[in-house]
């Protein structure tokens, strides 16, 4: 096999496709916003903790510090669309919900909505925030957990649920109806 050099500015590409969600936030004055995010990573089981990496800059990372409220929604392969529009503009000129055409709903504990047409939803509370070169990592405590019963039954049936997964630039992929089940 041979292998060549990768400029260190797409390293992170090396660790793609990646489980990309949209996350859903709220200012103090109440405004609602969405992102695409694909760095989210779970972090703890007992006591509940995820991390995502936000880049300051991003109109989600002034909400995110203003109210410290979070909602990580699974959106399916379908949904490519859509999410680009999320990862593509910003909240700051324009309605992202309206644009992509989606549906907000009201979430069970947090003021963040959550995303109608998305399978799966966790609604997070900032518990601490720590600065990593270009980006802030964001550890949110899971305070709510919630999925579509069709597509999640212990785990996911692959079947039913369309991964969404990113591989980079406008480009995703998903998972095959097959998987393996290694017994030891
Ligand atoms: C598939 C995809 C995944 C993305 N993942 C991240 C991410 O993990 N972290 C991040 O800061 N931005 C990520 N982005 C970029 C933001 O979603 C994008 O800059 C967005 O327009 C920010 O919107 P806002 O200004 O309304 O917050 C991603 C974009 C795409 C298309």
């Amino acid at each position: 096999m041979s292998k060549k050099e990768v400029s260190l500015k797409y390293f992170p590409y090396l660790l793609h496709p990646r489980n990309t969600v949209l996350v859903t936030t709220v200012g103090k004055d109440g405004k609602q916003n969405v992102l695409a995010v694909a760095w989210i990573t779970p972090i703890s089981v007992n006591p509940p903790y995820l991390g995502i990496s936000i880049k300051p800059g991003r109109y989600s990372h002034k909400l995110l510090l203003e109210t410290g409220e979070f909602v990580v929604n699974v959106p399916t392969f379908d949904l490519a669309k859509e999410v680009t529009i999320c990862g593509r503009k910003s909240g700051r000129t324009l309605d992202k919900f309206k644009e992509a055409g989606l549906t907000v709903k009201k979430a069970k504990i947090v003021k963040a909505p959550i995303i109608k047409e998305c399978i799966a939803h966790l609604e997070c509370k900032v518990v601490n925030s720590i600065e990593v070169g270009d980006h802030t990592f964001f550890i949110g405590k899971v305070l709510a957990a919630y999925v579509s019963e069709k597509h999640f039954k212990e785990l996911y049936d692959v079947k039913e649920h369309k991964t969404l997964l990113h591989i980079g630039r406008n480009k995703f992929t998903t998972t095959q109806d097959t998987y393996k089940e290694i017994k030891l």
